[in-house]
């Protein structure tokens, strides 16, 4: 029997009575995003996919994307990267400092991400105790918190995201050490910086959520330079607050998935060179969450289900106009 149980006040529940290997019914599916809709982050403990599997699953939620570095993919599943500190032969087998400040996957893309599913197989310890947590923040409870005056200073405004800000500044921490190639042209004409509503309404819950986030968002577009700054500083602090967080703590064969739209997240680097942690991550572009109607419940009959073809591609919708 599913259960969905809360961990906490705000994000995060545990999901316990599906085997996510296995195709799921659509009473089970629709109760998962219902649980996404609800909790933001699900964590399915004790699971067992291959990367096949995983896909298969994550490809109920929307079309996987497919990582623009083109680094640490699974051979034959290039929908699957691999997160992870470990070498083989001297080489690394993963990208070691993915995610390492607070960030929002895929916000620099055109089609932003709606999911995220996360499978980890090896956490790091130290004395017995799990390192490696992820950090999640809540955009939904952070834009409830904003001042009026500053909600009104968002209405109907976008904001630029560019994947090289986060990229670089990886880079220019990790050193000449880094395994973050520099971006070719190629790459940046593929992810040219791209603009977005400041504020979303969630197209499952219905809720306001606050659409910008430290690593990627480099600009409040329309306001003098200045002022974009001075108000990008002023919701970095704020959306980060602790107030709105929710931390996990990894247990190997955790599947965690999280709602991109709704969160914003960071790993924490807690842990050594030989402190080894291996995860493997699909990315679930939002092009169908936003549809009218959607429910995915179709595709969650059919094993492996690749999705309707024929599905629209939708921008994100910006809060209604006041
Ligand atoms: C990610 C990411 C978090 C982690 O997968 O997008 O940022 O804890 N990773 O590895
Ligand atoms: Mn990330």
């Amino acid at each position: 029997m599913l259960t969905i149980e809360p961990m906490g006040q705000g994000l995060g529940a545990l999901v316990t009575g599906l085997d996510l290997a296995q195709s799921l019914s659509p009473a089970d599916f629709a109760a998962v995003l219902a649980g996404i809709a609800r909790h933001g982050v699900l964590c399915f403990p004790g699971q067992h996919l291959d990367p096949a599997e995983q896909a298969a699953f994550s490809r109920l939620f929307g079309t996987l994307e497919v990582h623009v570095s083109g680094a640490f993919q699974v051979p034959g599943q290039p929908d699957v990267m691999i997160l992870s500190n470990m070498t083989a032969d001297g080489k690394p087998v993963g990208l070691p400092d993915a995610g390492q400040d607070w960030h929002t996957d895929m916000s620099f893309s055109r089609t932003i991400a709606f999911l995220n599913v996360n499978y980890i197989l090896t956490v790091p310890r130290r004395n017995g105790v799990a390192l490696g947590d992820t950090l999640f923040a809540d955009m939904a409870a952070a834009y409830d918190a904003l001042p009026a005056s500053v909600q009104a200073r968002l209405r109907g405004r976008t904001a630029t995201h560019d994947f090289a800000k986060f990229w670089d500044m990886m880079r220019a921490r990790a050193g000449a050490g880094s395994v973050r190639a520099p971006l070719t042209e190629a790459q940046r004409r593929t992810k040219p910086p791209v603009s977005h509503p400041v504020v979303m309404i969630h197209p499952l819950s219905g809720r306001k959520v606050l659409y910008a986030n430290p690593g990627y968002t480099v600009r409040i577009d329309g306001l003098p330079a200045a002022e974009s700054d001075e108000l990008l500083a002023f919701l970095f602090e704020h959306q980060t607050r602790p107030e709105f967080r929710y931390a996990h703590h990894w247990t190997e064969n955790d599947l965690l998935v999280w709602d991109n739209i709704r969160t914003l997240h960071n790993a924490v680097a807690d842990y050594g060179p030989d402190e080894h942690r291996y995860m493997r991550r699909c990315q679930a572009m939002a092009d169908r969450v936003f549809d009218p109607g959607w429910s995915g419940m179709r595709d969650a009959s059919i094993p492996g289900a690749a999705g309707d073809p024929t599905a629209r591609s939708c921008r994100p919708s910006a809060e209604d106009p006041e």
